[in-house]
This record gives C-alpha cells, sequence and structure tokens, in this order.
C-alpha cells in the first residue's frame, strides 16, 4: 500500500514552431501523496500551465509534442489511456480548477445545473438528488443563500464566487487529485484569502491531493506541504515548504522569496530577480538561470546541473547551491 497519489516521471513537452522549437517541460518528475497540497511555483512562461495539462492529458497534439515514462494517478496507468477514457477520469477521479472561472463555466448554463451534471454522470444521482447534492457543495464553500444562487448564470455571480463555483464543481465527486492553476489571481487580495481558504479546508477535510501552480509563493506559503520551484521548463528545486522559506537552496528561489514584501518590512520594498526568464527557443547554455545569478561560474555557463537528492527528500539543481537560513 502506497500514499502516492500522482506520480509523473520524465515529463517533456515541446511546440515545433516556425522558426525553431520551444521546450516547454524539460523532463519533470513530480509525485503527490494522499492529503499532500503540492506547489509547483516559477515565474511566466516557466512551463506550469503545460505541466498541468499533460497530466490531466489535456494539451492537444498537434501543436505539442510530448512524452512521458510514467503517468500514474493512484496506482492507475493513464499514459496509455484513450480521450475516451480519460473523459471518465477528469472530474471524477482528478478535477482541474481554472484561473479564469468566466471561460471555465459555461456561460448559457446557470452554475448549479453545471454541478447537477456533475453529480448525475459521475455520481450517478438523479434530478432532485443531484441539486440537493449541489446545493450542499455551494453552501460548503461559502456560497451565500445557495439554493437561488445555484439558478444564476456564471455573470451574474462576482469573481469570487464565481471562483468558489469552480471549487464546488472540482470537489463534486471528490476527486483523488485536483489542480488547481493559478486560481485566485484574477481576484483582488481579499476574495484571493477568502478563495484559497475554502480550497485549503476542502482539500484538507476530504484527505484530496491538491497540486497548487502558482507565480506567487506568497500564495503556497499557508498552503503548501512541498514546493516544486520551476525554471524555464525544468525543476530547480524541491523541498518542504518551511524549509524552502527559511532555506532555500536554490539562488532563483531566494530571488523569488525576495520578491515576496515582508509584512515586517516598513518601506514594504522587496527585491526583484534581475532580468527576465530566457525566450523559450533561445535558452542560453549550461544552467539556464545563470545569466541571471548573482553567484554564477564558468561551470553554470558550461554545463547544466543535475537534479541532486539531498536530505530529507529535498531535491536541488545548482553547481553552487546555498547553505544559509534565512531571515522571514
Ligand atoms: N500552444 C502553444 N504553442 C506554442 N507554445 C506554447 C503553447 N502553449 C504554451 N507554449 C509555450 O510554452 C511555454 C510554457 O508555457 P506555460 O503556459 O506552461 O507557462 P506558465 O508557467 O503557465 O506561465 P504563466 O505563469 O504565465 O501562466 C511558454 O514559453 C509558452 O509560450
Ligand atoms: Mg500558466
Amino acid at each position: 500500500m502506497t500514499d502516492t497519489v500522482l506520480e509523473v516521471r520524465n515529463l517533456k513537452v515541446a511546440f515545433p514552431c516556425p522558426g525553431g522549437v520551444i521546450r516547454a517541460v524539460e523532463g519533470i518528475d513530480l509525485t503527490t501523496k494522499k492529503g499532500e497540497c503540492v506547489a509547483l511555483v516559477g515565474e511566466s512562461g516557466c512551463g506550469k500551465s503545460v505541466t498541468a495539462f499533460s497530466i490531466m492529458k489535456l494539451l492537444r497534439t498537434p501543436p505539442s509534442v510530448s512524452r512521458i515514462d510514467k503517468l500514474q494517478l493512484d496506482g492507475q496507468d493513464l499514459s496509455h489511456l484513450t480521450e475516451r477514457d480519460m473523459e471518465r477520469i477528469r472530474g471524477k477521479e482528478m478535477a482541474m480548477i481554472f484561473q479564469d472561472a468566466m471561460t471555465a463555466l459555461n456561460p448559457v448554463m446557470t452554475v448549479g445545473k453545471q454541478i447537477d451534471e456533475v453529480y448525475r454522470r459521475h455520481g450517478k444521482l438523479g434530478k432532485r438528488e443531484a441539486r440537493r447534492q449541489t446545493v450542499r457543495a455551494l453552501e460548503l464553500v461559502g456560497v451565500p443563500e445557495a439554493k437561488s444562487r445555484a439558478k444564476s448564470f456564471p455573470h451574474e455571480l462576482s469573481g469570487g464566487m464565481r471562483q468558489r463555483v469552480l471549487i464546488a464543481l472540482a470537489f463534486a465527486c471528490m476527486p483523488k487529485l485536483i489542480i488547481a492553476d493559478e486560481p485566485t489571481t484574477s481576484l483582488d487580495v481579499t476574495i484571493q484569502a477568502q478563495v484559497l481558504d475554502v480550497l485549503k479546508v476542502m482539500q484538507q477535510e476530504h484527505d484530496v491531493s491538491a497540486l497548487l501552480i502558482t507565480h506567487d509563493l506568497s500564495v503556497v506559503a499557508n498552503m503548501a506541504d512541498t514546493v516544486y520551484v520551476m525554471y524555464s521548463g525544468k525543476i530547480v528545486e524541491r523541498a518542504p515548504m518551511r524549509e524552502l522559506f527559511t532555506a532555500p537552496q536554490h539562488p532563483y528561489s531566494l530571488g523569488l522569496l525576495a520578491s515576496v514584501p515582508k509584512l515586517s518590512d516598513e518601506k514594504q520594498s522587496f527585491v526583484q530577480i534581475p532580468d527576465t526568464v530566457p525566450h523559450p527557443m533561445h535558452k542560453p547554455s549550461g544552467c539556464y538561470f545563470h545569466p541571471r545569478c548573482s553567484s554564477s561560474s564558468d561551470r553554470c555557463e558550461r554545463h547544466m546541473p543535475r537534479l541532486e537528492v539531498g536530505a530529507n527528500d529535498r531535491q536541488i539543481r545548482c553547481w553552487h547551491p546555498l547553505h544559509q537560513e534565512r531571515e522571514t
């Protein structure tokens, strides 16, 4: 018996384009356990969403070309499943919460009906029982007057309420895995915190495994158990959340942490990582982060470091890892 829920081994995704190939994901491994919240963090364009879509098998081929050595959900091999098989698995065994609820929801169907459908299709419930469950699900995610709100169309709800509807929809069949791709980026800060709270409570109460994708480390601070830091298509560090925050080993992780403003800092100043992520078609030689890294050496310019496994299951891809506690 193992408590591993998701196991991804050596996922590679490329997009052949006129003038070259975009190597969006370059051989990543990722594991989530039952009840664990795993965060995948990195700047825009580093391959987070492509990873998420690949796990859900929602990437279209073409334009993408991908290969994977292992894709398992709760011991079941998904890599060889057909689209028809995947339709049974999505929504039932794994569900995704998207950034933009307005495009994720059907604009011409009431939100209640959209959740009813999940209960009817995957839970095999009758019409009345499905609606009863829908109202309960909306109540659980904090939608007030759930019975009447269920009759609203998506555009009649606020952004925060729509995101709660997406959470209710994702949890409707109690999947084994929830993937949330920037679930709160489109919301303002206070609503963001409320929605994250709902997501956290639902995930913990139901012991569901979650993969939370974000570019903002402050989002994962209160939620994640484990953090994977991704840079330009590769995992550069993996660590328990607390360890990453107190003692990051990759200079990129440190840069991401330094760009989160501290409450104790009166001037609310924050440090930016210099420059930007390399163009995906023209990645630098050696370590992809070296042009932006203050610890860069000749070796970094020439050779890509391997992802080394260290103590406490930490992983680090760096020739000059940091070994200092960080002031938090
Ligand atoms: N359909 C596509 N065709 C060509 N390139 C693509 C396609 N989809 C994604 N890419 C490229 O793959 C790379 C990774 O994109 P991805 O959307 O995964 O980034 P991300 O980390 O999710 O960024 P963000 O934080 O902005 O959402 C990017 O360089 C992007 O341009
Ligand atoms: Mg994305």
